[in-house]
Protein backbone atom coordinates (compact mmCIF):
# COMPACT_ATOMS: atom_id res chain seq x y z
CA UNK A 1 0.00 0.00 0.00
CA UNK A 2 1.32 3.18 -0.59
CA UNK A 3 1.46 6.67 1.28
CA UNK A 4 -1.63 8.40 0.76
CA UNK A 5 -0.99 11.73 -0.77
CA UNK A 6 -3.23 14.77 -0.01
CA UNK A 7 -4.39 16.74 -2.84
CA UNK A 8 -6.11 20.12 -3.52
CA UNK A 9 -7.12 23.08 -4.99
CA UNK A 10 -7.26 26.35 -3.54
CA UNK A 11 -9.68 29.17 -5.42
CA UNK A 12 -8.20 27.95 -8.76
CA UNK A 13 -8.52 30.08 -11.33
CA UNK A 14 -6.75 28.65 -14.77
CA UNK A 15 -7.22 29.71 -18.21
CA UNK A 16 -5.28 31.29 -21.81
CA UNK A 17 -4.15 34.41 -22.53
CA UNK A 18 -5.59 35.97 -19.65
CA UNK A 19 -9.58 34.48 -20.81
CA UNK A 20 -10.45 32.47 -17.28
CA UNK A 21 -11.81 29.21 -18.06
CA UNK A 22 -11.66 27.44 -14.64
CA UNK A 23 -13.43 29.94 -12.58
CA UNK A 24 -12.59 29.77 -8.92
CA UNK A 25 -12.46 26.04 -8.05
CA UNK A 26 -12.07 24.71 -4.57
CA UNK A 27 -11.68 20.90 -4.49
CA UNK A 28 -10.98 18.08 -2.52
CA UNK A 29 -9.32 14.81 -4.33
CA UNK A 30 -10.15 11.73 -2.38
CA UNK A 31 -6.55 10.35 -1.23
CA UNK A 32 -6.58 6.49 -2.28
CA UNK A 33 -10.26 6.67 -4.31
CA UNK A 34 -11.27 7.11 -7.72
CA UNK A 35 -12.80 10.14 -8.87
CA UNK A 36 -14.20 10.74 -12.07
CA UNK A 37 -15.08 14.88 -13.53
CA UNK A 38 -17.44 14.88 -15.96
CA UNK A 39 -18.94 17.89 -17.89
CA UNK A 40 -19.64 18.89 -21.06
CA UNK A 41 -17.25 19.58 -24.38
CA UNK A 42 -15.28 22.95 -23.13
CA UNK A 43 -16.34 23.27 -19.68
CA UNK A 44 -12.93 22.90 -18.44
CA UNK A 45 -11.98 19.88 -17.43
CA UNK A 46 -8.61 19.23 -19.53
CA UNK A 47 -8.11 22.23 -18.30
CA UNK A 48 -8.16 21.64 -14.27
CA UNK A 49 -6.58 18.38 -15.07
CA UNK A 50 -3.78 20.39 -16.77
CA UNK A 51 -3.41 22.53 -13.42
CA UNK A 52 -3.50 19.93 -11.46
CA UNK A 53 -0.63 18.41 -13.23
CA UNK A 54 1.57 22.20 -13.21
CA UNK A 55 1.33 21.91 -17.18
CA UNK A 56 -0.57 25.12 -16.62
CA UNK A 57 0.13 27.84 -14.42
CA UNK A 58 -3.03 29.06 -12.29
CA UNK A 59 -3.94 32.69 -13.01
CA UNK A 60 -5.02 32.74 -9.49
CA UNK A 61 -4.91 30.23 -6.27
CA UNK A 62 -3.01 27.18 -6.77
CA UNK A 63 -2.82 23.39 -6.44
CA UNK A 64 -1.53 21.97 -3.00
CA UNK A 65 -0.12 18.31 -2.95
CA UNK A 66 0.41 17.49 0.76
CA UNK A 67 0.11 20.70 2.12
CA UNK A 68 3.01 22.55 -0.07
CA UNK A 69 2.15 24.68 -3.24
CA UNK A 70 2.84 22.36 -6.37
CA UNK A 71 5.51 25.33 -8.15
CA UNK A 72 7.61 24.60 -5.21
CA UNK A 73 8.02 20.77 -5.70
CA UNK A 74 11.26 19.69 -7.82
CA UNK A 75 9.79 18.67 -10.77
CA UNK A 76 11.08 14.66 -10.69
CA UNK A 77 9.69 14.84 -7.52
CA UNK A 78 6.33 15.66 -8.79
CA UNK A 79 6.41 13.45 -11.48
CA UNK A 80 7.32 9.94 -9.09
CA UNK A 81 4.06 11.00 -7.06
CA UNK A 82 2.01 12.80 -9.57
CA UNK A 83 1.41 11.24 -13.42
CA UNK A 84 -0.84 12.72 -16.11
CA UNK A 85 -2.08 11.13 -19.45
CA UNK A 86 -3.40 14.05 -21.30
CA UNK A 87 -6.53 14.10 -24.03
CA UNK A 88 -4.04 13.74 -27.18
CA UNK A 89 -0.78 12.79 -26.23
CA UNK A 90 2.03 13.47 -28.66
CA UNK A 91 4.67 10.44 -29.29
CA UNK A 92 7.98 11.45 -30.97
CA UNK A 93 8.47 10.34 -34.70
CA UNK A 94 8.91 6.63 -35.07
CA UNK A 95 9.01 5.79 -31.24
CA UNK A 96 8.39 2.07 -30.69
CA UNK A 97 6.01 1.40 -27.80
CA UNK A 98 8.58 -0.54 -25.32
CA UNK A 99 10.76 2.41 -25.59
CA UNK A 100 7.72 5.20 -25.43
CA UNK A 101 6.69 3.06 -22.16
CA UNK A 102 9.79 3.37 -21.04
CA UNK A 103 9.66 6.72 -21.02
CA UNK A 104 7.47 6.85 -18.37
CA UNK A 105 10.13 5.55 -16.03
CA UNK A 106 12.88 8.72 -16.55
CA UNK A 107 11.44 10.41 -13.39
CA UNK A 108 12.82 7.23 -11.49
CA UNK A 109 16.30 7.10 -12.82
CA UNK A 110 19.54 8.80 -11.04
CA UNK A 111 21.32 10.75 -12.57
CA UNK A 112 24.87 8.94 -14.38
CA UNK A 113 22.58 5.54 -13.67
CA UNK A 114 20.43 4.37 -16.56
CA UNK A 115 18.15 1.70 -17.26
CA UNK A 116 17.68 -0.57 -14.03
CA UNK A 117 16.25 -4.34 -13.77
CA UNK A 118 12.84 -2.37 -11.93
CA UNK A 119 12.55 -0.21 -14.99
CA UNK A 120 12.28 -3.37 -17.07
CA UNK A 121 10.27 -5.02 -14.82
CA UNK A 122 7.84 -2.29 -14.60
CA UNK A 123 7.47 -1.82 -18.44
CA UNK A 124 6.53 -5.14 -18.90
CA UNK A 125 4.03 -5.29 -16.32
CA UNK A 126 2.91 -1.91 -17.57
CA UNK A 127 2.68 -3.60 -21.20
CA UNK A 128 1.03 -6.61 -19.95
CA UNK A 129 -1.67 -5.07 -17.94
CA UNK A 130 -2.92 -3.45 -21.11
CA UNK A 131 -2.75 -5.83 -23.17
CA UNK A 132 -0.13 -4.43 -25.46
CA UNK A 133 2.79 -6.73 -24.91
CA UNK A 134 2.68 -8.28 -28.33
CA UNK A 135 2.90 -4.74 -29.78
CA UNK A 136 6.51 -4.01 -27.58
CA UNK A 137 8.14 -3.92 -30.85
CA UNK A 138 6.17 -1.85 -33.17
CA UNK A 139 6.37 1.61 -34.15
CA UNK A 140 3.44 3.69 -31.96
CA UNK A 141 2.68 5.91 -35.12
CA UNK A 142 1.68 2.86 -36.84
CA UNK A 143 -1.20 1.37 -34.94
CA UNK A 144 -4.54 1.40 -34.61
CA UNK A 145 -6.73 4.62 -32.18
CA UNK A 146 -7.23 2.17 -29.76
CA UNK A 147 -3.52 0.16 -29.70
CA UNK A 148 -2.10 3.42 -29.33
CA UNK A 149 -4.51 4.25 -26.42
CA UNK A 150 -3.78 1.40 -24.60
CA UNK A 151 0.48 2.36 -24.89
CA UNK A 152 0.08 5.39 -23.63
CA UNK A 153 -1.99 3.69 -20.55
CA UNK A 154 0.99 1.48 -20.45
CA UNK A 155 3.28 4.26 -20.21
CA UNK A 156 1.27 6.32 -17.39
CA UNK A 157 1.31 2.63 -15.24
CA UNK A 158 4.76 2.29 -16.14
CA UNK A 159 5.48 5.80 -14.22
CA UNK A 160 4.03 4.12 -10.86
CA UNK A 161 3.26 7.23 -9.38
CA UNK A 162 0.49 7.56 -6.30
CA UNK A 163 -1.58 9.69 -8.08
CA UNK A 164 -2.56 9.30 -11.52
CA UNK A 165 -4.65 11.60 -14.06
CA UNK A 166 -6.11 10.36 -17.00
CA UNK A 167 -7.81 12.64 -19.24
CA UNK A 168 -10.44 10.33 -21.14
CA UNK A 169 -8.33 7.00 -20.74
CA UNK A 170 -11.63 5.43 -22.56
CA UNK A 171 -11.18 7.47 -25.77
CA UNK A 172 -11.16 5.45 -29.26
CA UNK A 173 -11.71 2.14 -27.33
CA UNK A 174 -14.46 -0.40 -27.92
CA UNK A 175 -16.67 -1.50 -25.43
CA UNK A 176 -14.91 -4.24 -23.80
CA UNK A 177 -11.84 -2.79 -24.04
CA UNK A 178 -13.08 0.66 -22.13
CA UNK A 179 -14.08 -1.84 -19.49
CA UNK A 180 -11.23 -3.69 -19.16
CA UNK A 181 -9.26 -0.63 -18.54
CA UNK A 182 -11.71 0.79 -16.17
CA UNK A 183 -11.05 -2.33 -14.11
CA UNK A 184 -7.34 -2.15 -14.86
CA UNK A 185 -7.82 1.35 -12.84
CA UNK A 186 -9.50 -0.27 -10.35
CA UNK A 187 -7.42 -2.95 -9.51
CA UNK A 188 -4.51 -0.68 -9.09
CA UNK A 189 -6.50 1.57 -6.69
CA UNK A 190 -7.67 -1.64 -4.96
CA UNK A 191 -4.23 -3.10 -4.76
CA UNK A 192 -2.17 -0.50 -4.52
CA UNK A 193 -4.20 2.50 -3.04
CA UNK A 194 -3.14 4.47 -6.64
CA UNK A 195 -5.37 7.68 -6.11
CA UNK A 196 -7.10 8.22 -9.52
CA UNK A 197 -8.65 10.69 -10.89
CA UNK A 198 -9.92 10.81 -14.64
CA UNK A 199 -11.95 12.67 -16.81
CA UNK A 200 -15.27 10.63 -18.66
CA UNK A 201 -17.78 11.11 -21.25
CA UNK A 202 -19.40 8.10 -20.82
CA UNK A 203 -21.88 9.31 -17.50
CA UNK A 204 -22.85 5.72 -16.66
CA UNK A 205 -19.16 4.22 -16.78
CA UNK A 206 -18.66 7.23 -14.54
CA UNK A 207 -21.23 6.49 -12.11
CA UNK A 208 -20.56 2.72 -12.13
CA UNK A 209 -16.75 3.50 -11.60
CA UNK A 210 -16.46 6.36 -9.56
CA UNK A 211 -16.49 6.59 -6.06
CA UNK A 212 -16.84 10.32 -6.36
CA UNK A 213 -17.44 12.52 -8.99
CA UNK A 214 -16.96 16.18 -9.29
CA UNK A 215 -19.53 17.94 -12.00
CA UNK A 216 -18.32 20.85 -13.96
CA UNK A 217 -19.82 23.36 -15.57
CA UNK A 218 -18.62 26.40 -17.38
CA UNK A 219 -15.28 26.20 -15.13
CA UNK A 220 -17.60 25.67 -11.88
CA UNK A 221 -18.23 22.46 -9.61
CA UNK A 222 -21.97 22.57 -9.42
CA UNK A 223 -21.71 18.89 -7.54
CA UNK A 224 -19.53 16.37 -5.66
CA UNK A 225 -19.89 13.31 -4.32
CA UNK A 226 -20.83 9.68 -4.37
CA UNK A 227 -22.49 8.93 -7.93
CA UNK A 228 -25.43 7.61 -5.89
CA UNK A 229 -25.56 10.90 -4.02
CA UNK A 230 -25.60 12.96 -6.88
CA UNK A 231 -26.39 11.86 -10.20
CA UNK A 232 -30.05 12.41 -11.12
CA UNK A 233 -32.02 13.94 -14.03
CA UNK A 234 -32.00 17.68 -12.38
CA UNK A 235 -27.82 17.18 -12.34
CA UNK A 236 -28.13 15.71 -16.26
CA UNK A 237 -30.34 18.86 -17.18
CA UNK A 238 -27.82 21.42 -15.26
CA UNK A 239 -24.78 19.93 -16.46
CA UNK A 240 -25.39 18.40 -19.71
CA UNK A 241 -28.69 20.27 -20.67
CA UNK A 242 -29.91 16.87 -21.25
CA UNK A 243 -33.49 15.47 -21.08
CA UNK A 244 -33.41 12.09 -19.25
CA UNK A 245 -35.02 9.65 -17.09
CA UNK A 246 -32.47 7.76 -14.40
CA UNK A 247 -33.00 4.54 -13.05
CA UNK A 248 -30.64 1.93 -11.22
CA UNK A 249 -28.56 -0.06 -13.26
CA UNK A 250 -29.87 -3.57 -13.17
CA UNK A 251 -26.07 -4.90 -13.44
CA UNK A 252 -24.01 -2.59 -11.23
CA UNK A 253 -27.08 -0.79 -9.17
CA UNK A 254 -25.22 2.54 -9.88
CA UNK A 255 -27.57 5.37 -11.90
CA UNK A 256 -27.78 4.35 -15.44
CA UNK A 257 -28.70 7.35 -17.62
CA UNK A 258 -31.07 6.99 -20.34
CA UNK A 259 -31.48 10.09 -22.94
CA UNK A 260 -34.69 10.37 -24.26
CA UNK A 261 -33.70 12.53 -27.57
CA UNK A 262 -36.65 13.33 -29.82
CA UNK A 263 -36.82 10.01 -31.88
CA UNK A 264 -37.02 6.25 -31.56
CA UNK A 265 -39.01 6.60 -27.96
CA UNK A 266 -41.87 4.54 -26.69
CA UNK A 267 -45.25 5.92 -27.34
CA UNK A 268 -46.71 7.08 -24.36
N1 LIG B 1 -4.19 25.98 -25.39
C1 LIG B 1 -5.33 26.70 -25.39
N2 LIG B 1 -5.34 27.99 -25.76
C2 LIG B 1 -6.48 28.73 -25.76
N3 LIG B 1 -7.68 28.24 -25.38
C3 LIG B 1 -7.74 26.96 -24.99
C4 LIG B 1 -6.58 26.12 -24.98
N4 LIG B 1 -6.94 24.89 -24.54
C5 LIG B 1 -8.27 24.96 -24.31
N5 LIG B 1 -8.75 26.18 -24.58
C6 LIG B 1 -10.15 26.64 -24.42
O1 LIG B 1 -10.54 26.46 -23.07
C7 LIG B 1 -11.86 25.98 -22.98
C8 LIG B 1 -11.87 24.72 -22.13
O2 LIG B 1 -11.11 23.72 -22.78
P1 LIG B 1 -10.85 22.30 -22.12
O3 LIG B 1 -9.92 21.58 -23.03
O4 LIG B 1 -10.44 22.48 -20.71
O5 LIG B 1 -12.33 21.68 -22.17
P2 LIG B 1 -12.84 20.22 -21.81
O6 LIG B 1 -13.87 20.37 -20.76
O7 LIG B 1 -11.70 19.31 -21.55
O8 LIG B 1 -13.59 19.83 -23.18
P3 LIG B 1 -13.66 18.42 -23.98
O9 LIG B 1 -14.77 17.63 -23.34
O10 LIG B 1 -14.07 18.87 -25.37
O11 LIG B 1 -12.34 17.76 -23.94
C9 LIG B 1 -12.35 25.80 -24.41
O12 LIG B 1 -13.15 26.90 -24.76
C10 LIG B 1 -11.09 25.76 -25.24
O13 LIG B 1 -11.30 26.29 -26.51
MG1 LIG C 1 -10.89 17.76 -22.53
Amino acid sequence: MTVQHAIRTERLVAGYGGKTIVDGIDLEIPPGRVSVIVGANACGKSTLLKTLSRLITPLEGGVVLDGKRIDQIPTKELARTLGLLPQQPVSPEGIVVADLVGRGRHPHQKLFRSWTPDDDRAVTEALAATGVLELADRAVDELSGGQRQRVWIAMALAQETEILLLDEPTTFLDVSHQIEVLDLLTDLNAARGTTIVMVLHDINLAARYADHIFALRAGSVVASGAPADIVDADLMREVFDLDCRVIPDPVSGAPLVLPRGRHRLLAD
